[in-house]
């Protein structure tokens, strides 16, 4: 009696509780678009079920993969028991220096007039980069991205208060690159755009141009007096060299153009979750790098104050131990090196199974991602009967191969594709 007469009490009251609620000012939030591949993936129960729609990169055994030269900096971090003050607005000067030097060459004329500030990843750099041209860039405030691009691009732009448009970049015909197209865009574009270009390893398409094509690339944007965005998420992780990945970027500070340049260490340095990266302006001289570094610390201070240390430790320990840097650029080559070996079995097995079909662009494109040519129905089929998942633009990412699901794969690609 007791018990069930307080029951009733404590019921009374939550009920009295929720009546005396204000009314959500959330009531009217439209309900956002699910992610489709992670709910589809987790709720396929089949034991042999494949996703090729994660960004990160798995080992052979489709396991992610934390670099032995990363383990032993963070534990020559940890042994050090540094104190946990904050870093200055611009982070761990150790690790932006030698960011710094990694992304422009150890002798480029960049790195006296650069002003460079550690960064939430290459989403946060990105974010900056946005933000300092929304509020400096002299020209119009419209980013020029490729068409496609990844998809995060045109948010974090339009977010930032640029409007954004596209270039001309992916021939569906060639499964490969409109140069014609892209230079065409470029010279047809207003005097001082701004051009975000994938300094290597294009998400989503795994396109590049030639450094051939670069150098027209380049020629063509300082024509036009554009500004040149590079974004470098996956230096060394697209050839395995860390100097012919960032040719691009070299290219034009030679070439004599002041470029901003975004730099992660998610997919190269296996960091993911630790959020490091960079964001750098090329500037005319000291003096005014002096300048822009004050305003970057103007942008970044009312966003998050300054960054987090511990990833920043890890990468500038890696970079500055020459033994743990050799170590690294092996480790990156072997990232490298298994998914180009992926990327030509798979095409091995499509030609054994007999497809007529010609796959020589898997193995022609780089990096992470693979563009298939896969229709939007096919990914579908793909997903539905074979319970192999990735994006429906027919993007695959090819760090999710293993040699255990290579065979099924392309066979699912066959059944599908012919
Ligand atoms: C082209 C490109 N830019 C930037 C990023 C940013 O990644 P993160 O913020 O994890 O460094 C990615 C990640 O997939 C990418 O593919």
């Amino acid at each position: 009696m007791m018990l069930s007469s307080l029951r009733i009490a404590s019921r009374r009251t939550a009920v009295a509780r929720t009546s005396i609620r204000a009314a959500s000012a959330w009531a009217k939030i439209p309900q956002g678009p699910p992610v489709r591949i992670t709910e589809a993936f987790k709720a396929d129960s089949f034991d042999k079920k494949i996703n090729l729609g994660v960004g990160a990169y798995r080992d052979d055994k489709g396991k992610p993969y934390v670099l032995p030269s990363v383990r032993a900096a963070e534990e020559k971090v940890i042994a050090s028991r540094l104190n946990k003050e904050y870093a200055g607005i611009t982070g761990v000067p150790e690790f932006t220096k030698a960011a710094a030097v990694l992304a422009y060459g150890a002798d480029s004329s960049a790195l006296d007039r650069l002003a460079i500030t550690q960064s939430i990843s290459g989403t946060g750099a990105l974010r900056i980069g946005g933000a300092f041209l929304a509020r400096h860039y002299p020209g119009a405030k419209t980013i020029y991205i490729p068409q496609p691009s990844w998809a995060n691009h045109a948010a974090v732009f339009k977010d930032c208060g640029l409007e954004v448009e596209k270039y001309a970049y992916y021939n569906k015909d060639t499964i490969g690159l409109d140069y014609e197209g892209m230079v065409a865009d470029i010279n047809s574009a207003p005097d001082g755009s701004i051009f975000l270009f994938h300094a290597c390893a294009h998400n989503p398409t795994g396109v590049d141009p030639t450094p051939e094509q670069w150098k027209e690339i380049e020629a063509a944007v300082k024509a036009k007096g554009h500004h040149a965005f590079f974004d470098m998420a996956y230096q060394g992780f697209a050839s395995g060299n860390i100097h012919t990945d960032a040719f691009a970027v070299r290219h034009f500070v030679a070439e004599g153009h002041n470029i901003t340049l975004s730099q992660s260490f998610a997919k190269n340095m296996g960091l993911y979750g630790e959020r490091i990266g960079a964001f750098s302006v090329v500037c005319a001289d000291a003096e005014e790098r002096k300048r822009v570094d004050s305003q970057v610390k103007i942008l970044v201070r009312p966003m998050y104050s300054n960054p987090p240390i511990h990833g920043a430790r890890i990468a500038a320990e890696i970079l500055n131990t020459p033994a743990l840097y050799d170590q690294w650029l092996i480790e990156v080559k072997g990232m490298a090196d298994r998914i180009i070996t992926m990327r030509a079995l798979l095409k091995d097995n499509l030609e054994k199974l007999g497809s007529k079909h010609d796959w020589s662009h898997i193995t022609s494109q780089i990096g992470m991602f693979a563009y298939t040519g896969l229709t939007p129905e096919q990914m579908d089929q793909l997903a539905k009967e074979h319970s192999v998942y990735a994006t429906r633009d027919g993007r695959i990412s090819v760090a999710g191969i293993t040699s255990e699901n290579v065979s099924r794969l392309a066979e699912a690609i066959f059944k599908v594709k012919g």
